[in-house]
């Protein structure tokens, strides 16, 4: 690109739209490994595109604060800054289409944050813990790091229940990339098929495995791979035996000694039938598929 003059440059800070102004940002290739990488729809990019943001960078975004007090992730009472989840859309989305939030961590972990979820909770990318830069941060409840980025919240109250599933929060530690993605196409590759009621158990299991599973269980190239078990292989499980898919789901560890699943004790009967009735749409009956 040929470099312009600088009273050009101001000028084409003034005309371009806001998204493509922030690609300036955006660096083809990481300086630290401890950049955020964004990928997905950016403004002005195509889809595959991989982009790096330094963690200083990041700092000179607009910055906001909060006291939490009701993040696991914390043992007290923390004050959290960092950059807002809508600001990031803002900045680098390919606005309207980028509408979800996709938060990868180092353990192939994914949370996902629709447009929705970030309007009711707005959450936070945090860069700061108690004013203190991130080689200060304390460690993760399972003594690794909390970074290179995570994500909080001002405060967390669940906003819609499924049977017994309740919204829960998407606080990962150790996110190490983001992407902006498109609801309709994320979670349309595990939307059941066909024509169910809303309040049918297979779209009442959807909506509980797009929050729940789908953060470590993977279909195809979306979700978490965190498990190492696919959508397909959960669907087969479903089918083959269903009350030993239901008491997976609800105790792991009487299933997979030292299972690393976390236990749904709290779901009922209802809300695991509805999983396994969801799950099976993705195989055929009989072929074990
Ligand atoms: C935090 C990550 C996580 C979440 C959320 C999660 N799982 Fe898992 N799941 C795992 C892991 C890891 C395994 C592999 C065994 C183990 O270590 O627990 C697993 C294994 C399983 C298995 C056994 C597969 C086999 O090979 O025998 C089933 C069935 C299953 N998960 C279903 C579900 C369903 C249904 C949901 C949503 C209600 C869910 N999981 C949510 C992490 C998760």
């Amino acid at each position: 690109m040929q470099k312009p003059l600088p009273l050009l440059m101001l000028s084409a800070t003034l005309i371009l739209p806001f998204g493509a102004r922030s690609q300036a940002i955006l660096r083809t290739a990481p300086l630290t490994a401890g950049d955020l990488e964004v990928g997905g729809e950016l403004a002005g990019l195509p889809a595959v595109t991989r982009r790096w943001v330094t963690y200083e960078d990041l700092l000179k975004l607009p910055q906001e604060s909060y006291t939490v007090s009701d993040d696991t992730n914390f043992l007290a009472k923390t004050e959290v800054s960092g950059v807002a989840l809508d600001t990031l859309v803002r900045r680098f989305g390919q606005s309207p289409d980028a509408d979800l939030i996709v938060a990868i961590c180092y353990d192939n972990y994914r949370a996902n944050y629709s447009r929705a979820y970030m309007a009711a909770h707005h959450p936070l990318l945090v860069l700061r813990i108690n004013g203190q830069l991130r080689e200060h941060w304390p460690k993760s409840e399972h003594g690794g790091p909390m970074g290179p980025f995570l994500i909080s919240h001002p405060f967390f109250k669940s906003e819609s229940s499924v049977l017994s599933h309740d919204e829960e929060p998407q606080i990962p530690y150790g996110i190490t990339r983001i992407e902006l993605r498109r609801e309709s196409v994320v979670y349309g590759v595990i939307r059941p098929k066909g024509g169910w009621r809303a309040d049918s158990p297979v779209m009442q299991g959807y909506e509980i495995a797009r929050q729940d599973c789908f953060r470590c269980h993977n279909m195809g190239k979306d979700g978490g791979t965190m498990a190492g078990r696919s959508w397909m292989t959960l669907s087969r499980k479903a089918r083959n035996d269903g009350a030993l898919f239901r008491q997976t789901i609800r105790n792991p560890a009487s299933v997979t000694p030292g299972a690393r699943m976390p236990a749904h004790s709290g779901y009922s009967q209802v809300t695991l039938e509805a999983l396994t009735a969801y799950f099976r749409t993705f195989s055929s009956a009989g072929t074990g598929r």
